[in-house]
């Protein structure tokens, strides 16, 4: 669709109404861009209400007072006002900023992907927050000198599981039927115990809809921990504490109605099969089983707690999407995924909270990469 087509023409000529940005949806509703009509024929002291009282809570009993309006119209207004409200409601928390194919975004990834369309993006990667294990905002004053130590913050595991059920909830609604949400996670220690995470979370994202794919392990080759150490003084059993060198890379999918349309194979023309047709001339052994061995990242290669190797978000995005498709990593922190989707002729999107991990991100992103453009700009996605 071109730039200069006005919101309503958009959505008359779209395939699917689903696919007009929100921004445009809340033009149609108020006429904006249109030549006075609005979609549902508002006469103006409707418009007025509607704009008055946009940023409050809109219901049907304060539509059904107006002329001309019964229920299941203003039903229908509400409806349309929820989905176009999320850009106003988003737009001043977010800041995108663009490098190379990508965006990379600094907000809330529940807020960013509420501005998103359905059905738009080919995958997903990312690795979660240990929100009760990791303190972002305080490991970034540590980064500067603002303070020693930072400390853990008290949050419960149900609250945990929301956060991300949330999250990858909104992912759902955004990627394409048929594309894949990768994720990398590990057990982690809660309140002294230690959490079969990976495991719960399988089970949450089946209660989305994700349906499981693979289980790839990801193998550390060496051993940050100490736990071996226990049983050499303590021999004796009861005293097996083997040191921890794995983390789980999980692969689901958002399935197709068609099963023809389940294989992001089958969404492609013969150039683009033919464009990506992959070198496995590196494949046989280790790359064709289900153990990954990838060195991780050591602490002064990166100025991020947590950063995934580059390795691993290449063989992601290589086995899950094709060139010029759009990968997102709704956590990404010092932007590994947008990374290693900028090399490999991806588009890319990332979001945190964080502004610092942003800045970082981009840098790495222009460093490491030629003939990139960098611009800023404050916008949406429709
Ligand atoms: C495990 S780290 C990701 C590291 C990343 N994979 C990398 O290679 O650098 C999780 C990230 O999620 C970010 N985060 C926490 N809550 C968030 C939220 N609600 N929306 C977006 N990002 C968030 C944190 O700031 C942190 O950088």
């Amino acid at each position: 669709m071109g730039e200069n087509i006005k919101p309503r023409e958009k959505l008359l000529t779209s395939d699917s109404p689903k696919m007009v940005g929100t921004k445009d949806l809340l033009a149609i509703i108020l006429g904006h861009g249109t030549k006075k009509k609005n979609v549902f024929d508002l006469s103006k002291e409707v418009i007025r209400f509607l704009r008055e009282n946009m940023g409050k809570e809109i219901k049907v009993s304060d539509l059904t007072q107006f002329d001309g309006i019964g229920e299941a119209k203003a039903l229908q207004i509400v409806s349309a006002l929820e989905i176009g409200k999320r850009f106003y409601k988003d737009k001043t928390k977010m800041q995108i900023k663009k490098v190379g194919n990508g965006e990379l975004i600094i907000g809330d990834c529940l807020d960013v992907m509420q501005t998103m369309p359905d059905n738009e993006i080919i995958l997903a990667f990312t690795s979660p927050p240990y929100l009760n294990a990791i303190n972002y905002e305080d490991q970034i004053k540590k980064l500067s000198g603002e303070i020693k130590y930072w400390e853990r913050k008290e949050v419960s595991y149900d609250y945990y599981k929301n956060f991300l059920i949330d999250r990858f909830k909104e992912l759902y609604r955004i990627i394409k039927p048929g594309g894949h949400n990768v994720v990398n996670i590990s057990p982690i220690a809660w309140n002294g115990k230690r959490v079969a995470l990976p495991f719960h979370f399988v089970n949450w994202m089946e209660s989305i809809g994700w349906v499981f794919k693979e289980d790839i392990i990801w193998e550390k080759e060496i051993a940050r921990d100490r736990r071996s150490g226990v049983l050499i003084q303590h021999p004796y059993p009861g005293y097996y504490y083997p040191s921890l060198v794995v983390e789980y890379v999980f692969v689901f999918q958002k399935p197709a109605e068609n099963k023809e349309q389940n294989n992001i194979y089958h969404f492609r023309t013969r150039k683009e099969k033919e464009e990506n047709k992959m070198d496995l001339s590196d494949y046989q052994g280790e790359k064709s089983k289900n153990i990954w061995r990838i060195r991780p990242v050591a602490p002064q290669e990166n100025i991020h707690p947590c950063p995934f190797p580059l390795e691993l978000a290449k063989r992601v995005i290589q086995y899950y999407s094709y060139k010029s498709d759009t990968v997102i990593d709704i956590f990404t922190g010092s932007g590994q995924t947008n990374l290693a989707a900028e090399i490999l002729g991806r588009k890319h999107l990332g979001i945190d909270t964080q502004e610092k991990y942003i800045e970082y991100a981009i840098k790495r992103i222009i460093d490491q990469t030629s003939q990139l453009r960098l611009g800023d700009r404050f916008g949406n996605h429709s």
